[in-house]
């Protein structure tokens, strides 16, 4: 699979999704499936820094997960500590920024006892920013940015008109790194599951039928490399004529660089 190495996504966003049935096809526990899941995270993180990706948004846990079997939970909770854990030093070695998004009050103090000091410890870092989006939904997320803005209204901050698009667009952390260009879902499902709503609007959406513990580097690539044939239009006119895959490609591919995997 080839990427070209420049018209990269800034910002992709993966819904995760898989780990149950990975588990299930091998008469495994759910919990393995998250356990291999987790090695499928940090693979893809190293694939999209060796990319030069700017932002990656990795759907960890839903708001709506909470409702899961609560050894389901606990496990989840102790994977994602130990994943915290185990990359903090390639976090930092890496200039890579490590931030969350989501009601995190409800993360358990397990977690936010070595979340909270790598967000801080990595706060400066650009090479890259890793969004862990937990306990995160898309409507909640709305929802959160309307009661500000109309908190800002009745204090008399803010008048009706001033509550735009680009003031409810301010107040979501998950885009604080821009809108998704890129927008992948592992696990064959063709749905969003109350990821990141409100960015959507213009992303790129790539599903794949791999379940997220058989994801890597070369899956990511192949998503990315399908983000690129294709051409966004944003409601404008498109530049018409050429197809967005299948011969055009030859040709474009004569004037840019790849990156061979
Ligand atoms: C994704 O895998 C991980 C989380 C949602 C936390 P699932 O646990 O949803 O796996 P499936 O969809 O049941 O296979
Ligand atoms: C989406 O997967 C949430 C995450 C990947 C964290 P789900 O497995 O929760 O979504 P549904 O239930 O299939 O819609
Ligand atoms: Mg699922």
């Amino acid at each position: 699979m080839l990427v070209e190495a420049k018209n990269l996504p800034s910002h992709v966003g993966i819904i995760m999704d898989g780990n149950g049935r990975w588990a299930q096809l091998r008469g495994a526990p759910r919990v393995q499936g998250h356990r291999e899941g987790s090695k499928a995270v940090r693979n893809t993180v190293r694939a999209a820094r060796r990319l030069g990706l700017k932002a990656l948004t990795l759907y960890a846990f839903s708001e709506q997960n909470w409702a899961r079997p609560g050894d389901e939970v606990d496990a989840l909770m102790e994977l994602l500590r130990e994943f915290l854990v185990g990359e903090r030093d390639e976090i930092v070695d890496n200039g890579i920024r490590l931030s969350a998004v989501g009601n995190l009050g409800r993360l358990p103090t397990l977690v936010r006892a070595v979340l909270d000091p790598l967000r801080r410890e990595s706060e400066k870092n650009d090479q890259m920013t890793l969004t862990l989006a937990l306990s995160y939904g898309g409507r909640e997320e709305i929802a959160t940015a309307a009661r500000e803005l109309a908190r800002q209204v009745a204090a008399g901050k803010r008048k009706p008109e001033e509550v735009t698009e680009e003031a409810l667009h301010s107040l979501m952390p998950s885009l604080a790194v821009g809108d998704p260009d890129l927008v992948i879902r592992t696990g064959g499902e063709r749905r969003i599951s109350n990821f990141l709503l409100y960015g959507l609007a213009y992303a790129e959406l790539y599903f794949a039928d791999v379940l997220w513990p058989d994801f890597g580097s070369p899956e990511l690539h192949e998503a990315i490399a399908s983000y690129q044939q294709r051409e966004r239009r944003f409601g404008l006119v498109g530049k018409g004529g050429l197809p967005t895959s299948g011969p055009g490609d030859e040709r474009r591919g004569a004037s840019v660089t790849r990156i061979a995997i």
